[in-house]
């Protein structure tokens, strides 16, 4: 039997393009809508003040209190696109909250406080139908104040996709704004946070076209494509292991020898295990596809990282298809011998550099924005590795104290030889080394293993007809074969 183990190269690929263009549609709705929130709700916002948006008096938090509720009633006259008020638990449309401690008495004066942490929820709700809007009368508790939230939903309806030819989505936008003053340090930071969930509309009706069959039927052919494959390629990987486990024990009884691990591994395909891999991300991402498109789940990034792995594992299989040339397969050779020492080394390298991460989070996190949180230590020190804004991380060291800057040179001037005049020449190293060998390997004696000169004593061509597959005689890339006198030993599967 032929190993017949073929992907589809072009149904992942079509697959995620589609939901690419659909995804894209979504995200791209969500974000301008909560630009839009930002700038309807929000006073006095502009599009570069996100992350200086604060408030420093009494005065300025009702204003900006009252803005943002005053704007909510008056939405249908304001907002150029079509929103829809709907009401959330409890029957009002909009509710304001304060969180304060129970008891909270802070005297600078003679260095006392007395607080009971025990956190108080106060809420006034309003209608935008309403005549008399009671958040007028909240009264803030700022000296023991710790947030204020204002929470409403919005509903709108995204009909850009029928571009795309799918019906159209009806979308509920929670919305929240958060007045934080949990520093209490003066400056209460404002926030707008945009909460979307979407669901299918109740009576969709798209003048002039269909439903979505197509796309279905489109799914489906996708889903039995990748099982079949799926099946193809597990059943070679079992074949491979079946004649592994022949071979151990022909050899141990014939010549009492064992087969070391490298060459039990020449067994197995490591490229229909990329396969297999890549056939199950396919088959749950077009599940999950199916359930976004009926509107039952709204899982895209989980169905987009699906999608797209098992196409990048597809394509990277497509080198396979290459290695079968001597010139083409030094990548994938290189990797593969210089792959154990790049592993030890890399262990190494760790070490050390998580030693640099943690020193250098806990001294220079107070003074240095790329020291504050250990992930952007972690990508600070890795751009510094490769060259990038090196004398920007040392000239933002100027400001701390004395000590810390003294520390800051010691540290970045020790990091940066280590890692880049040691570690990466080694790593380089390693890599050229492993191609040299290669390169003497070709040009010299091959240094072959036992299994591999065991096959080459194998003179008979493959249509000679002393194999056993009855039907079509293909051959893969590990034809393996063996000079048998005996007849029931003229046993040989071919991978
Ligand atoms: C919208 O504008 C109209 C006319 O100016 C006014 O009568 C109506 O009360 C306004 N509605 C709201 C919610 O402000
Ligand atoms: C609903 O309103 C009542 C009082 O009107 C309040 O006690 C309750 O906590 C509210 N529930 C929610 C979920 O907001
Ligand atoms: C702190 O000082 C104020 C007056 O400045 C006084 O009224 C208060 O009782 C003092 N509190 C304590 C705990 O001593
Ligand atoms: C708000 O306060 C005013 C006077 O302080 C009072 O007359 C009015 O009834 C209050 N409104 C609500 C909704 O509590
Ligand atoms: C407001 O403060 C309370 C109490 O600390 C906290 O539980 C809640 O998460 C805060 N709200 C927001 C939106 O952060
Ligand atoms: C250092 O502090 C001064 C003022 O104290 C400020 O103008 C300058 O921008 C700061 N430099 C850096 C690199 O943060």
């Amino acid at each position: 039997m032929a190993a017949a183990c073929g992907p589809s190269y072009l149904s992942p690929l079509l697959q995620l393009i589609l939901f690419g263009l659909s995804n894209q549609m979504v995200v791209q709705f969500t974000e301008e809508n909560t630009v839009a929130f930002k700038h309807l709700f929000l006073k006095d916002y502009t599009d570069d003040s996100d992350r200086t948006y604060a408030v420093y008096t009494q005065n300025d938090v009702y204003d900006y209190l009252y803005y943002a509720v005053e704007q909510y009633i008056s939405l249908p006259n304001q907002t150029t696109a079509r929103y829809a008020y709907t009401h959330s638990t409890n029957q009002s449309a909009l509710s304001v909250c304060q969180r304060y401690y129970r008891k909270g008495h802070i005297d600078p004066a003679n260095d006392t406080f007395n607080i009971d942490p025990k956190v108080i929820t106060d809420c006034v709700y309003t209608d935008p139908m309403e005549a008399t809007h009671p958040y007028r009368n909240f009264t803030i508790k700022f000296h023991k104040l710790i947030n204020i939230t204002i929470q409403f939903q919005l509903k709108a309806i995204n009909i850009q996709t029928i571009i795309n030819n799918e019906i159209p989505d009806c979308y509920t936008f929670t919305i929240t704004i958060l007045f934080d003053n949990q520093a209490h340090s003066g400056r209460i930071k404002i926030q707008l946070d945009n909460d979307v969930t979407i669901k299918e509309c109740k009576d969709p009706s798209v003048y002039g076209r269909g439903d979505n069959h197509s796309r279905l039927a489109f799914d489906v052919i996708v889903i039995i494509s990748c099982i079949l494959s799926f099946i193809l390629c597990a059943r070679s990987i079992l074949r491979g292991l079946k004649l592994q486990s022949e071979f151990a024990t022909f050899v141990q009884t014939r010549h009492s020898l064992t087969v070391s691990i490298s060459d039990r591994l020449e067994f197995v395909n490591g490229w229909y295990l990329l396969l297999i891999i890549s056939d199950l991300l396919t088959v749950s991402g077009t599940i999950l596809k199916i359930g976004i498109e009926s509107k039952t789940f709204a899982s895209y990034d989980v169905c987009s990282i699906l999608l797209g792995t098992s196409t990048l594992l597809v394509w990277v299989g497509v080198i396979r298809y290459l290695s079968f040339f001597q010139k083409y397969n030094i990548l994938i050779v290189t990797l593969r011998v210089a792959l154990p020492n790049v592993i030890r080394f890399c262990c190494c390298a760790a070490v050390i550099y998580l030693g640099y991460c943690f020193c250098g989070w806990i001294v220079l996190g107070p003074y240095h924005v790329k020291f504050r949180s250990l992930s952007m230590v972690s990508e600070c020190l890795f751009s510094l590795i490769n060259g990038d804004d090196m004398f920007v991380t040392f000239s933002e060291m100027q400001n701390s104290s004395y000590l810390v800057w003294m520390f800051s040179q010691l540290y970045l001037y020790t990091f940066i030889s280590l890692f880049i005049y040691m570690v990466l020449s080694l790593f380089i190293a390693l890599i050229t080394g492993a191609y040299e060998t290669i390169k003497f390997q070709n040009a010299g004696e091959e240094n072959v293993s036992a299994l591999h000169q065991y096959i080459a004593e194998c003179k008979d061509s493959p249509s000679s007809g002393k194999f056993r597959s009855a039907g079509s005689a293909s051959c893969s890339m590990l034809c393996c074969c063996a000079k048998l006198t005996q007849d029931d030993e003229d046993q040989v599967i071919i991978n």
